[in-house]
């Protein structure tokens, strides 16, 4: 296979990426110095990154440097056109995605939320996941995988646990 389509995300035990207020301070639980659970370098393997518009609004909160200078970023929205300095939004994120697998390049990463994940997953078209559970209940919240998505059986590829109890699961379709 060409290029592959990798969500990269951390949910709750009970399946949330964050409260219903966008507060992800649950996150914050298993932050460990020296510790970036494969980040730097799942990194390594992208090129391209795709962002659901109000998960970009989140990160423009943080109030740090934009950090993916050396990749394209692309923004899913039906109410923003065009381009900012940052990242180019799309509205069609199927068609983005026929079109960045025609091209050569490394992988893509889908780094939520779950209306983007909803948009990619009613076609099937996340071939990897990389889902980090906290071991936190949140309670409510945002689901990552919303009601009503198509069956998908899945191959667990490797499930690492780190010693502060997250637990990160590898799955890629079984087609
Ligand atoms: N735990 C984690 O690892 C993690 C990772 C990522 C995000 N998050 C959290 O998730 C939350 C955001 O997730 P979310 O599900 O609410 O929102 P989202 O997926 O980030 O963005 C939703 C937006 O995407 C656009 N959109 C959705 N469907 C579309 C379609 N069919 N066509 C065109 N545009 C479409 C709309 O933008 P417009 O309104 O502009 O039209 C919509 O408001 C934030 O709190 C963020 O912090 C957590």
């Amino acid at each position: 296979m060409g290029r592959k389509v990798i969500l990269y995300i951390a949910m709750s035990l009970d399946g949330y990426i964050a409260k219903k207020d966008d507060n992800i301070d649950f996150l914050t639980t298993v932050e460990t110095p020296g510790e970036d659970y494969g980040y730097a370098s799942f990194q390594k393997g992208i090129d391209t990154l795709i962002w659901g518009r109000k998960t970009y609004d989140k990160i423009l909160t943080f109030g740090i440097e934009f950090p993916h200078k050396d990749k394209k970023v692309y923004v899913l929205s039906r109410s923003r056109t065009g381009a900012d300095e940052n990242v180019e939004y799309i509205s069609d994120v199927q068609a983005l995605i026929n079109n960045l697998r025609s091209k050569e390049g490394l992988d893509i990463y889908c780094d939520g939320g779950s209306e983007l994940v909803y948009e990619l997953q009613k076609h099937s078209m996340i071939d990897r996941l990389i889902v980090s559970v906290i071991p936190y209940l949140l309670g409510n919240g945002i689901r990552l995988f919303r009601e009503d998505l198509p069956e998908q059986k899945l191959k667990l590829k490797q499930s690492i646990t780190y010693p502060s109890g997250l637990v990160q699961l590898w799955y890629e379709k079984d087609n």
